[in-house]
């Protein structure tokens, strides 16, 4: 075989190693059979309903894997360099290539790894992807005569194309790029153009496709649908992928790993640790404690009602802690929020371990890790965004405690996991909960913490929340709090001179919390809650409303 080249009926490759192309040629072959048609009643986990995307380094890669498993369909990411072994280990039934910020003619361009051309399955490459596939094949990709950036016209051409059954001859759509398409790959040909890019979409006509746009950004509407097209149509997938299945395959594969074993969680009010153990519970019953800390850092009523919901509603077996006093203590004089968050999880680890050592030996630690946390850990130390916070520093494994994690929740997308909440049972109000930092109230709190100034932030919170129950806003919100912040400025109550604290709402919309918005509440719902809380709240004399986004800003302000 000559080296860098290699000629199949179809493709031509572009690749480096002889001994790579026919290593993962022969797990291309093993490949063959794993298309056939899910039999009545199996349940797919990876097994067979998948799909896995390759990540290029887009900002919307995440995007393309919630869009896949919005359509019930099973996907993983997976970073470009990754063994392609790894890769097909879920059995894909397709490849999606996502975006990138490299160009494919430059040295160090990142490739599609070899093997998933040859293993004949569908392939979609979205952008830089679609470059890819056009290099990689034989085509011709080069920069444009203008970089194109936001919505565009796509008028379809090919309307037997698969990906576009049912949709509109002209979609609206969104470009975000600066090589284009010059030659296509032999046996392709273009299926949609755009005023700037005649090539807007290639495609072999049976497997193969290329999107100059991205399908996966709300900007292109019917986007959601050229995907559902892609899984079902072109890689047969029948939308497999639901709550009640993970459901069935999670407590399965639990009670195989825990068997007799014993089992602790850390429960922290939160959705994500509430449906990890909800469904630990649910596959081995009383061998799970969870331990719930109160840090006294919590919002007014929380402990009580997330307590009563364990105990009474759901019949689990909490051991509740109130820290609060040790807490505090050590949060004494402490000013930097970083500083905060390290004594705060150093004190949690404390308090679990104590509890945990009462209750005998124990095997397993369960957590409520996510994907998206598991995708950022494997991403590779040069990509990483640079640590602007120390998150997720709370309930983390004390090391030397040397349990074995079950981490039921570890390939879900948030909204996943509270759709299986619903269907495990936990009540509406705990699975729509905003999230809320492990830190609590103390990184709301400019300044030192101590409880007066906790008792007045829970004051302002509590009305914060409960107004925006009462407009209906907050599922619609991704979180809205209040800060207490360390300034105190003159106001007028009665005829009397006051010099009280600056209290700050902080309103915002966002997907994941990688970017957020402010929040255009309406005026009459800001009033009431300024109103409220200055004369609810003692201490409390003028409320401002912030109105930055992130970035430049982030949600929490410490
Ligand atoms: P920022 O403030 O960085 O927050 O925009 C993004 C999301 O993370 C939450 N957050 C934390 N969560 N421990 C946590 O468990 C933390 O120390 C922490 N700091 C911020 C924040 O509430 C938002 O949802």
């Amino acid at each position: 075989m000559k080296k860098g080249k290699e000629e199949t009926s179809s493709h031509r490759i572009v690749t480096t190693d002889d001994a790579e192309v026919s290593a993962y040629l022969e797990i291309a072959k093993e490949l063959q059979g794993v298309q056939a048609a899910p039999k009545p009643g199996e349940v797919f986990h990876g097994e067979k309903e998948a799909i896995a995307i390759i990540d290029f380094g887009s900002q919307y890669s995440h995007l393309i894997a919630r869009r896949v498993r919005e359509c019930n369909v099973y996907c993983e990411l997976f970073p470009h360099d990754a063994p392609l072994k790894q890769i097909m280990s879920i059995h894909p039934r397709g490849f999606i290539l996502s975006g990138g910020p490299a160009s494919v003619y430059e040295k160090k361009a990142p490739l599609t790894p070899v093997g998933v051309y040859e293993s004949h399955l569908p392939v979609l490459g979205i952008c830089y992807g679609m470059q890819l596939i056009t290099h990689q094949l034989g085509g011709k990709v080069a920069p444009g005569a203008k970089r194109e950036y936001g919505p565009a016209v796509l008028h379809v051409s090919d309307e037997r194309s698969p990906l576009f059954k049912g949709l509109p001859e002209s979609l609206s759509v969104w470009m975000s790029h600066g090589d284009q398409v010059i030659d296509m790959p032999p046996g392709f040909k273009s299926s949609a153009y755009t005023e700037n890019s005649p090539n807007a979409v290639i495609s072999d006509g049976r497997k193969s496709f290329g999107l100059q746009f991205h399908p996966e950004v709300a900007h292109t509407p019917e986007g959601i649908n050229i995907i559902k097209n892609f899984l079902y149509r072109v890689c047969g997938c029948k939308g497999t992928w639901t709550p009640g299945n993970f459901i069935n395959e999670s407590i399965n594969s639990i009670r195989e790993q825990v068997r007799r074993g014993k089992v602790i969680c850390a429960l922290s009010g939160g959705v994500d640790s509430a449906v990890a153990a909800k469904l630990v519970h649910a596959a081995i019953g009383d061998q799970l404690t969870c331990i719930f800390v109160n840090n006294g850092l919590l919002r007014r009523e929380e402990p009580e009602r997330a307590l009563n919901t364990f105990r009474k509603n759901l019949r689990m077996k909490v051991v509740y802690v109130d820290a609060t006093d040790q807490f505090l203590k050590k949060l004494k004089g402490v000013t930097d929020p970083e500083q905060k968050r390290k004594h705060i999880g150093q004190e949690f680890i404390k308090v679990f371990e104590r509890q945990a050592t009462k209750l005998g030996k124990i095997d397993f630690l369960t957590q409520g890790t996510l994907y998206p946390d598991v995708i950022e850990s494997a991403t590779p130390e040069s990509k990483a965004a640079a640590k602007i916070k120390t998150h997720h520093n709370v309930g983390g494994l004390p090391a030397k405690m040397a349990l074995t994690l079950i981490e039921p929740l570890r390939y879900l997308f948030k909204d996943e996991v509270r759709r299986v909440g619903l269907e495990l049972g936990l009540p509406d109000d705990m699975v729509w909960r905003q999230p809320f930092p492990g830190p609590g109230l103390a990184i709301r709190i400019i300044g030192e913490v101590n409880r007066d100034k906790l008792e007045i932030l829970r004051g302002a919170d509590w009305i914060v929340m409960n107004e925006i129950k009462k407009a209906k806003l907050y599922r619609e919100m991704w979180q809205t709090f209040a800060i207490l912040t360390d300034v105190h400025s003159v106001g007028v109550m009665g005829d009397f001179r006051t010099y009280g604290y600056l209290v700050a709402l902080r309103a915002v919309t966002s997907q994941d919390a990688m970017t957020a918005d402010w929040a255009r509440l309406p005026y009459p719902l800001l009033a009431t809650i300024s109103n409220r809380i200055v004369n609810e709240v003692h201490g409390v004399n003028r409320v401002v409303y912030d109105i930055t986004s992130k970035p430049p800003s982030t949600i929490e302000w410490e």
